[in-house]
């Protein structure tokens, strides 16, 4: 089969918002006396805002102590914190390779999606400069379950009219790689502790065209 499309998650693998991410929750906990560390913080990778919040408050031992509206409230305020964070994000903000990897599977005439479950990543998109870079982004806001459900890798791949089983998906978070795995695709990861990916890559570095239509040429004939 040929490969028909590739589908990014978006923050951690196309650029460093992941910190981002962690610095703006750690304040808001730390105002309701929870703290965590970067260790706790990879479990809330590929989680929904929302959902996030419920892990930080069961971590602390709060998880009954918010009603609906101050929950709200905190989710609110984390992402005021991460949007003012977002101002520095500029066209030098892709992560090392992202930029040629998206050229050449343009080049290849290989599909191109987003599945990235931020509500803050079209805003981001854009002051990446790369909107134009994707056939199809998956629409965060109109997706039930975070990952590791696979309900958002199949939205994009749905939106770019591909089968799953014909594309290739990119993950920095465990959840992420399981989702990718879930939706019958094959799945990239990319950093550590990521064994259950098809193919796991220390960093975007490492992430070329080559490198991919390799991995899919192993899978496809052995
Ligand atoms: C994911 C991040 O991409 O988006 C999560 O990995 C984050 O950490 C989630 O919680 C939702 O992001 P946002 O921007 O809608 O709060
Ligand atoms: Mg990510």
């Amino acid at each position: 089969m040929t490969l028909k499309a590739v589908v990014f998650d978006l923050d951690g693998v196309i650029t460093d918002t992941a910190h981002l991410h962690f610095l703006a929750w750690r304040a808001v906990a730390d105002e309701i006396g929870i703290t965590f560390d970067e260790a706790f913080n990879e479990q809330l990778k590929g989680i929904s805002r929302m959902d996030s919040l419920q892990r930080i408050l069961k971590h602390g031992g709060k998880e009954g102590t918010f009603s609906d509206e101050q929950r709200l409230a905190l989710a609110t305020k984390k992402n005021a914190l991460y949007v003012q964070s977002l101002a520095s994000l500029t066209e030098d903000s892709l992560l090392t390779g992202i930029r040629d990897v998206l050229a050449d599977i343009r080049a290849a005439k290989v599909k191109i999606g987003l599945a990235s479950v931020s509500l803050n990543a079209p805003g981001i998109l854009h002051a990446l400069g790369i909107h134009q870079a994707f056939d199809f982004c998956a629409d965060a806001s109109r997706i039930c379950r975070s990952k590791p459900d696979p309900e958002i890798f199949l939205a994009a791949c749905a939106g770019l009219n591909v089968r799953p089983d014909a594309a290739i998906g990119i993950e920095d978070a465990p959840a992420g790689v399981e989702a990718i795995n879930a939706a019958g695709m094959l799945s990239v990861g990319i950093g550590c502790g990521l064994n259950h990916a098809g193919l796991q890559l220390h960093s975007t570095r490492e992430l070329t065209w080559k490198c991919l239509t390799e991995f899919w040429a192993s899978r496809t004939y052995c």
